[in-house]
């Protein structure tokens, strides 16, 4: 396995492995987990492995944890699709960390890339350990102290003022009540201290004003996408990208449209943020 870096705070290119390789292989597995924890996201170009195979080497970084708003392949359920065609833009448009309003949100999630537009449609992340580390010492640990709420509906109010959306979104609703995380996470696996806000899904901080609550979340997210602590990707078809929800929060650039993208996802479960 070969490991480039791609940027100063997150992110890597790796060479030299099929994840055919990888399914069947423990210390492959192994050492593309650790990947994903030295670099926080990691990109493998030229995959062309199924659904069947992707979500195989997907179930090899842990239990799979299902999104009630996708749909999911044929022959490959674990195996989300999101899709932007010109009758269904994509509605992902602000940064976030995957499924934050889960009690426990996943701890990884791979995108498997299917349809890449011509121009456009990168994608950003931004490591939210780096942004910890890169805040003033008394920021640090005022932040340390804080918790904040994270919801469902927030993040897809747009989808339930559609027609229809209450109705679809009704079961996804009721599994998900608002929950509160820790503002600052630790990483269970690296120990690193992370920002855990984010502004698709956060409500508000606990037990502050609205004004106080929203004026440090406006500042969070902003300094969290400094340009210093992002990596951003030029997705090829068949590309791999696997990061790690703790550490980093991501956005696609929807700078495509009318073009086709299509991209097949796997989340895996986290534990409870601490
Ligand atoms: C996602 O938010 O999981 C999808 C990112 C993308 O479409 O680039």
């Amino acid at each position: 396995m070969q490991i480039k870096q791609a940027a100063g705070a997150l992110g890597a290119f790796i060479s030299d492995l099929d994840l055919t390789r990888v399914v069947e292989a423990d210390a492959d597995l192994n050492t593309l987990r650790q990947a994903v924890h030295d670099y926080q996201v990691v990109f493998l170009p030229d995959q062309q492995v199924s659904p069947q195979v992707f979500q195989t080497c997907a179930r090899g970084f842990g239990e799979v944890l299902g999104h009630g708003a996708y749909g999911t392949v044929e022959g490959a359920p674990d195996v989300q699709v999101l899709e932007s065609t010109p009758e269904a833009p994509s509605k992902i448009e602000v940064w976030h960390s995957d499924m934050t309003f889960s009690t426990t949100p996943p701890m990884y999630t791979l995108l498997h890339s299917q349809v890449i537009p011509a121009y456009g449609g990168d994608t950003l992340w931004a490591s939210a350990a780096a942004a910890y580390e890169q805040l003033s010492e008394p920021m640090r640990a005022f932040c340390d102290e804080l918790v904040a709420v994270h919801d469902f509906r927030h993040g897809f109010a747009e989808s339930l003022a559609e027609p229809g959306g209450a109705e679809r979104l009704a079961d996804a609703i009721a599994a998900n009540p608002p929950v509160e995380h820790p503002l600052v996470r630790t990483h269970p696996h690296t120990g690193r201290k992370c920002l855990y806000v984010n502004a698709l899904f956060t409500t508000h901080i606990k037990d502050m004003s609205p004004l106080e609550s929203r004026q440090i979340l406006d500042f969070l997210y902003r300094h969290i996408v400094t340009a210093e602590f992002t990596v951003r990707l030029d997705w090829q078809e068949q590309m791999v990208a696997i990061w790690d929800n703790c550490s980093t929060q991501h956005k696609p650039v929807n700078d495509f449209f009318p073009q086709h993208r299509k991209l097949h996802r796997v989340t895996i479960k986290g534990q409870r943020p601490a």
